[in-house]
């Protein structure tokens, strides 16, 4: 009898999982065939985006807002979307204005939940309720323009939906038309909303040569702030955020991800309100915000880009790194198609610092060839009178002591040798102890008759006044149009204090937050269309400018100066949740590390950095035959499967956080041709074996040949096997798989 019931159970969660299993396919082949959509309806007021596996709704309520419906899983192309119904008050300490998940709420009307904007108009009124207006549609989404109830300032919201991802672009253009001037005092980019559940955050945190950390919790009541107030993106958090229905999850579970694409002082929150709704509003730091809008004038927010995947965190990573690749990052302009993998690249920092020569530099670039690498880097100290890092950055003029017959020489050995050649700058700072600065001290952020605070001996140049602009485009346009250079390397190495712009008046001086940032865009911009062929690396003392405003501009970042191989591991674990492989530089360093004094194998550094885009950055003058052979032999195999690994399918296998033992990634290019995996050891403890890793992401049907890059796999593995053998029955790591700091990699090409 028990038998009986158990069998009918069963075969009824058979059915079901086979039923949620054919809607799932249903559903993502609809999503691949179905293009974006988007289409309004006018009865009920409601927008509606579709894209990839999402749909995104909201639509006007009764008193004129805009109102959030729907952010999910792709709707049913003929299901209506109800019109927007206020949310009730509650009792008469929260009015149904603030319970309300609005698009874009202005701060009035008894607002307590984080208000998308926030202003005093001149006459010191600071009411503000935005209604629907009008918009526009077009291919990707739509324009809506609102407007405060009683005064003629305007916010359209910006909205666009890629057609293949459903990732969200969204933005704000605040415009005064009215007579008086307007002080913005907060602008956010756009605000999400999720209904009532129970939800993880998952965000990134860190300090200098400690990016990256993953950190998760529960969304609790309140308010969790992520921001920069620095001036720049920061390493201490990352404009970027994932919240998981339920507990964290590679694999399985929605998640609500979205990144916000500026680089100045910056501000996300995320909070849970008194009905247990969660927002989450992101855009400028409202933090010493105040940018004055005269009549007739608008301010354009950054975009805050937003996406849903069903399928975890891991899911959510893999949409966001195809969306880069293919919306964000820079093209290649030989072919205006996806960014090309990343040069090899050899980086002289860690070998000499800032005693670079010619002679030096030529010796490290000969052993650098030798071992295969496309591109040579000369970091620090070949400008100005740089010995150390108390004089020369404002001065970009080679350096004549060291090199007496310029830059040429060196450059000509590069490109002889068939590399090509690169350069360090940081182009918006400046030593006290330059030319520049006794030139023009009144170039630097600064408020006048206060002390000028410095770190590593610089002060930070106010970008935002047009003739600091002016000088920074000149001497990169030069520097670039008199030599030959592929690739800048382009540092920013301390955050701002006193930041005051005495060239303006006293109430207009914060508008540097936003005009700073805007002219780093325009020189980047302007750069590339002069020099098309150059590619920039945006570093800031590793990882502290990294956001998908900087990445629209650079084609890679130095995610971090830690190189320790096994510190990266963590990092590079954390960066792949907002930031894909093919723009996270890891360079193999020497051993022991500088950082951590940590002894490791030059396999198990190399195996660390070919999971993102390789550099050597060692004293490679001091490297004997066989640590050359080795990495010759690595970077060859690199080369091989540089494109799976940098722009395919990233699965996590497992995860290198929280003290693990072991951690493993695979990597499954588009087509399903190739697969690579690392799989690497801490420590043994106990004896214990190395997992075994179900691979993901193949086809189970076709036949995959397996190849070892490093190490082995465990005897009588098959040569080749259908990828549903490597998927259920694994890949097994060979015998004697175990020890401190071992690594082995492996690949697979179908057959
Ligand atoms: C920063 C960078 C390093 C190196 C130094 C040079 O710290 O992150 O990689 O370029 O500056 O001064």
């Amino acid at each position: 009898m028990m038998g009986g019931l158990e069998n009918v159970l069963r075969k009824s969660v058979m059915m079901k999982t086979f039923t949620a299993a054919l809607v799932l396919l249903a559903a993502s082949l609809a999503a691949c065939a179905q293009p974006a959509t988007v289409s309004y309806d006018a009865a009920a007021k409601v927008f509606r985006l579709d894209g990839g596996g999402t749909t995104y709704a909201f639509g006007v309520n009764a008193r004129g807002e805009l109102q959030q419906l729907y952010w999910g899983g792709r709707l049913g192309a003929t299901d209506t979307i109800p019109q927007a119904a206020a949310m009730p008050g509650w009792a008469s300490f929260d009015s149904s204005y603030s319970t309300t998940p609005q698009e874009y709420a202005g701060w009035g009307a008894g607002l307590f939940v984080e208000p998308a904007l926030k202003v005093t108009f001149a006459d010191g009124n600071r009411d503000l309720v935005l209604h629907y207006v009008s918009h526009t549609a077009h291919p990707k989404g739509f324009d809506v323009v609102l407007k405060d109830i009683k005064l003629p300032l305007y916010v359209t919201l910006h909205y666009a939906i890629d057609p293949e991802s459903g990732i969200l672009a969204r933005s704000a253009t605040i415009e005064n038309r009215g007579a008086g001037t307007v002080t913005v005092e907060q602008a956010a980019a756009a605000a999400w909303a999720l209904p009532p559940a129970h939800y993880t955050l998952n965000y990134l945190t860190g300090r200098w040569a400690g990016e990256w950390t993953l950190t998760q919790e529960p969304v609790a009541p309140g308010a969790r702030v992520l921001e920069s107030r620095r001036g720049s993106t920061g390493h201490q958090a990352n404009p970027w955020f994932a919240i998981q229905a339920g507990t964290p999850d590679e694999e399985h579970g929605e998640v609500w991800f979205g990144a916000l694409a500026w680089s100045g002082s910056w501000r996300i929150s995320v909070e849970q309100d008194q009905l247990d709704q969660v927002r989450v509003t992101g855009g400028f730091n409202p933090f010493d915000f105040g940018y004055r809008l005269h009549p007739g004038l608008s301010l354009e927010t950054p975009v805050f880009y937003g996406g849903y995947a069903a399928n975890g965190l891991g899911g959510a990573s893999r949409l966001l790194h195809r969306f880069e690749v293919e919306q964000i990052l820079p093209k290649t302009p030989a072919t205006a198609s996806a960014p090309r993998p990343r040069p090899v690249v050899y980086n002289s920092w860690e070998a000499t610092e800032m005693n670079v020569s010619e002679a030096g530099q030529i010796a490290l670039a000969e052993k650098a060839a030798a071992l295969g690498v496309d591109r040579f880097v000369m970091d620090d100290g070949w400008f100005g009178q740089r010995k150390t890092d108390h004089a020369g950055l404002g001065d970009w003029y080679v350096n004549p002591q060291k090199f007496p017959n310029g830059l040429k020489p060196l450059m000509d050995k590069v490109h002889g040798l068939g590399m090509d050649f690169g350069l360090w700058v940081e182009p918006e700072m400046v030593n006290p102890d330059s030319d520049l600065y006794r030139k023009h001290p009144e170039w630097v952020l600064n408020f006048p008759g206060r002390p000028r605070s410095e770190e590593r001996n610089q002060l930070v140049l106010n970008l935002a006044r047009p003739d600091v602009r002016a000088y920074i485009l000149g001497f990169l346009d030069k520097l670039l149009s008199e030599n030959q250079i592929a690739f800048l390397k382009w540092d920013y190495n301390r955050n701002w204090s006193e930041p005051g712009w005495d060239q303006l008046a006293p109430d207009e001086q914060k508008k540097v937050y936003v005009e700073f940032t805007n002219n780093l865009y325009g020189i980047l911009a302007e750069l590339r269309k002069r020099h098309p062929k150059v590619e920039i690396e945006s570093c800031s003392g590793g990882g502290g400018r990294v956001d998908l405003g900087i990445l629209q501009y650079t084609d890679e970042v130095w995610p971090s100066d830690n190189t320790d191989p096994f510190d990266r591991l963590t990092q590079q674990d954390g960066f792949t949740y907002a930031y894909t492989p093919q723009v996270m530089m890891a360079w193999v360093t020497d051993s022991p590390h500088w950082l951590n004094q940590r002894a490791t194998s030059l396999s198990y550094r190399m195996l660390s950095s070919m999971q993102g885009s390789l550099g050597i950055g060692a004293n490679i003058a001091k490297w004997n035959d066989e640590e050359m052979a080795t990495t010759k032999r690595l970077i060859a195999a690199y080369h091989q499967v540089q494109p799976t690994i940098v722009q395919g399918d990233l699965y996590r296998l497992i995860s290198p956080r929280n003290g693990s033992e072991f951690s493993a990634t695979q990597t499954v290019n588009r087509d399903k041709s190739q697969s690579v995996v690392f799989a690497l050891i801490h420590s043994t403890q106990e004896g214990r074996v190395f997992p075994l890793l179900k691979l993901k992401g193949l086809d189970p049907a076709a036949q995959y040949a397996l190849t070892v890059i490093e190490g082995k796999a465990r005897t009588g593995t098959p040569e080749a096997a259908s990828g549903a053998w490597w998927m259920n029955h694994g890949l097994e790591m060979g015998e004697g798989f175990r020890g401190d700091f071992q690594a082995a990699a492996f690949r697979l090409d179908k057959k």
